[in-house]
C-alpha cells in the first residue's frame, strides 16, 4: 500500500513537472522569433542604409506655389536630400523640357494635369519607375508602364463674382452654353491652353464633349468673349475674387481656395452637360541629374501623408491614395457631373490641339 502511494505521489510530480515545462513554453518560442526576425535569410543582402547628404534634387512644381514649397520642405527634412524647385504652369513645363532634352536641369515633374505628361511620355521626355507607393493607387490614375502616377484629382467648373453678377441682374452661368450668353463678353477670364493645364483641360473638355468640329466652333465664338488669356490656370479666380472681371473657368478647388482667403465675392458652379478633370500627376524626367533621389521623391509624394500635406495650405484637391483623407473644403464639390474624360487622347492630341487653337484664335501663348 505504502509502495502505491509513494508511485502515486511520483506520477503527479512528473506531471506537474511537464505542465510547468508546457506553460514556459511559448516565452521561449517568442524570444526565438524575435532573434529570427533579426536574421537576414540565407542569400539575401542587408539593404545599405543611404547617404544622401550628397544628393540634391531640383523639382518643377505645377502646383500652388505654397503647396510645392511645403513638400519640398517636408521632404528635404524626412530625407536630408537638399531639394529646390521651380513653379511653372504646365504647357511652360512642358516646353522647358522639350528644350532641355539634351540636359535636364530638374529630375522630377511634380503635379499639374496628366494630359501634358502623357505627351512627354509619347516624345521620351519622362522615364517610367513603378513605386512601391504606387501599388495601390487605383489603375484610372496612374500610367500602366509607370510613365507617370497620379497625385491628386481636380474638377473643372466656373467661378464668378456675386456682386457683380447682382449688380448687373445675372445669374452664374451653369453650363458650357450659358458662357457664350452676350452679357458675359469682355467679362469672361481664362488662362489659355498653351501655358495651362487647367486651359487645355477646358479645351480637350469641350471638344470631346461636343466632338472636334462642333468643340472648335464653340471654343472660336467663347475667344469672342474673353477679357483676357492668362498665363496661369489659377489666376482667373484671383481676378473674379478682386472684381476685375465677371466671370471664368478654372479648377473648383482653386476657387474654393480664393474664397477661403477672403476673396468673399466668389461663386462656383459646374455646367450641367458634364464637366472634365484632372489627375495631377508626378514622373521623373529623362536624363535628369538626381535620378536616386528623385525616385525617393516620388515614393515620398505618393505616401498618403505627403498627399494630405497639401490641405494644410490650400491645395483642396482630391487624393489618389487610398486612406489619405480628402480636404473637408472639397465636399460641395464631390458630386460634380464628369464626363468620361479621356487623358490619353488629350495627351497624344495636346500639341496638334493647342495649335489648331493658336491658329483659330489667332491668339499667343501668355508669358505673364
Ligand atoms: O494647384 C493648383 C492647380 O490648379 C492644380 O490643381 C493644377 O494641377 C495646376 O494648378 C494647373 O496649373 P496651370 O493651369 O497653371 O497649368
Amino acid at each position: 500500500m505504502n509502495r502505491k502511494i509513494i508511485s502515486l505521489f511520483l506520477v503527479m510530480v512528473l506531471v506537474l513537472v511537464s505542465l510547468v515545462g508546457c506553460a514556459s513554453a511559448p516565452a521561449a518560442e517568442v524570444e526565438e522569433d524575435t532573434t529570427t526576425v533579426e536574421e537576414v535569410p540565407e542569400g539575401e543582402t542587408v539593404p545599405e542604409a543611404i547617404d544622401t547628404s550628397d544628393m540634391q534634387l531640383t523639382i518643377y512644381a505645377g502646383m500652388f506655389e505654397e503647396h510645392a514649397a511645403k513638400a519640398v520642405q517636408q521632404f528635404e527634412e524626412e530625407t536630408g536630400i537638399k531639394t529646390e524647385f521651380v513653379r511653372m504652369s504646365s504647357g511652360e513645363t512642358l516646353a522647358r523640357i522639350r528644350a532641355e532634352k539634351d540636359n535636364m536641369t530638374a529630375s522630377v515633374w511634380y503635379g499639374g494635369p496628366a494630359d501634358a505628361f502623357i505627351a512627354a511620355k509619347a516624345e521620351g521626355l519622362v522615364v517610367p519607375y513603378i513605386s512601391p507607393e504606387s501599388l495601390d493607387i487605383d489603375a484610372q490614375f496612374k500610367d500602366p508602364e509607370g510613365y507617370w502616377t497620379g497625385i491628386y484629382v481636380g474638377y473643372l467648373g466656373f467661378v464668378g463674382n456675386q456682386e457683380w453678377l447682382d449688380a448687373n441682374g445675372l445669374e452664374m452661368p451653369q453650363s458650357w452654353a450659358d458662357l457664350l450668353k452676350p452679357e458675359f463678353k469682355n467679362e469672361f477670364v481664362t488662362a489659355h491652353p498653351g501655358s495651362s493645364g487647367t486651359a487645355y483641360t477646358m479645351l480637350a473638355t469641350v471638344l470631346q464633349l461636343m466632338g472636334e468640329e462642333e468643340g472648335y466652333a464653340y471654343m472660336q465664338k467663347l475667344n469672342e468673349q474673353v477679357r483676357q488669356y492668362t498665363k496661369s490656370g489659377t489666376a482667373p479666380g484671383r481676378m473674379i475674387g478682386m472684381g476685375e472681371a465677371g466671370i471664368g473657368v478654372t479648377f473648383l478647388h482653386d476657387a474654393i481656395k480664393y474664397k477661403e482667403e477672403g476673396y468673399k465675392d466668389i461663386v462656383i458652379s459646374a455646367p450641367s452637360e458634364g464637366t472634365g478633370y484632372e489627375i495631377g500627376a508626378v514622373a521623373i524626367l529623362a536624363n535628369g541629374p538626381d535620378q536616386e533621389a528623385a525616385k525617393m521623391f516620388v515614393d515620398w509624394a505618393l505616401t498618403k501623408e505627403a498627399q494630405e500635406l497639401g490641405q494644410t495650405v490650400g491645395s483642396y484637391q482630391f487624393h489618389t491614395k487610398p486612406g489619405a483623407e480628402n480636404p473637408e473644403q472639397a465636399k460641395p464639390i464631390e458630386g460634380t457631373k464628369l464626363i468620361d474624360y479621356d487623358f490619353v487622347w488629350a495627351g497624344n492630341n495636346r500639341t496638334a490641339n493647342v495649335e489648331k487653337f493658336l491658329e483659330m484664335t489667332k491668339t499667343t501663348i501668355p508669358t505673364e
